[in-house]
């Protein structure tokens, strides 16, 4: 695929810091910011709310026609808007992270969105973090890379951030849903979580997000240079 616009893809595990670390860089570098969780999250939503099946391939199929999302900049913050209603803050509930995960291995549910990513980015300079963008969504992105961390690290980080937003939340059980929600990801038919080929490696498990940031911004310096 020919080279359009700048981008960097970011991609990893469940809890890797991921969004954080997306942002902080889109902030240095003036760059636009792609939450793709947050749109298959959307499409969880919508059937969590119409009390409708996350497995049923049919029902998904025929939600997507009345679904609608659009990620749009409020006040220098990123919202997303799910049927023009703003859903930000919804769609990090642990239910619908489980969801989400369920219905981004729907064959149709990521054409859909896959096709409204790469529109988005079209020819302009963004940061898009997700499973699959460096390795099907812009496989064009000039900088790459694959964050991880161990599970436990990133069990206990999801844990912390749960218990900041003043949730329950209780190590083992958040353990156990990383492992299924990773598994979920990484084996899933279509478009699964895996490192692109020309991917940079980066483990940030002692690593904050502001530090992830800078050096990735580093790595994305050299390539400039
Ligand atoms: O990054 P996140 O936790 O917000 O993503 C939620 C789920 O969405 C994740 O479990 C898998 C799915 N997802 C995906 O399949 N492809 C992407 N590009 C982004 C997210």
């Amino acid at each position: 695929m020919k080279k359009k616009g700048f981008a960097i893809a970011i991609d990893g595990p469940v809890g890797v810091g991921k969004s954080t670390t997306a942002r902080f860089v889109a902030q240095k570098l003036k760059m636009a910011y792609i939450d793709t969780g947050a749109m298959y999250r959307s499409v969880a939503l919508y059937q969590m709310e119409n009390g409708l099946d996350m497995n049923d391939d049919k029902s998904l199929e025929k939600s997507l026609k009345d679904i609608d999302i659009v990620i749009k900049n409020v006040k220098g913050a990123q919202r997303i808007f799910l049927n023009n209603r703003d859903v930000t803050d919804l769609i990090r509930a642990q239910e619908v992270s489980e969801g989400a995960s369920v219905v981004a291995a729907n064959l149709r549910v990521r054409e859909k969105l896959v096709s409204q990513q790469r529109q988005m980015a079209g020819a302009g300079r963004v940061v898009m973090d997700g499973r699959d963008i460096g390795s099907h969504v812009l496989p064009w992105a000039q900088v790459k890379i694959y964050l991880d961390a161990a599970l436990e690290t990133r069990a206990k980080r999801r844990m912390l951030d749960l218990q900041a937003k003043g949730h329950d939340a209780e190590f083992d059980k958040i353990r156990k849903e990383t492992v299924i929600r990773d598994e979920r990801d990484k084996n899933r038919k279509h478009n699964p979580l895996i490192k692109a080929n020309d991917a940079i490696y980066l483990n940030n498990g002692f690593m904050t997000p502001e530090e992830t940031a800078d050096e990735i911004i580093l790595l994305v310096r050299e390539r400039e240079a």
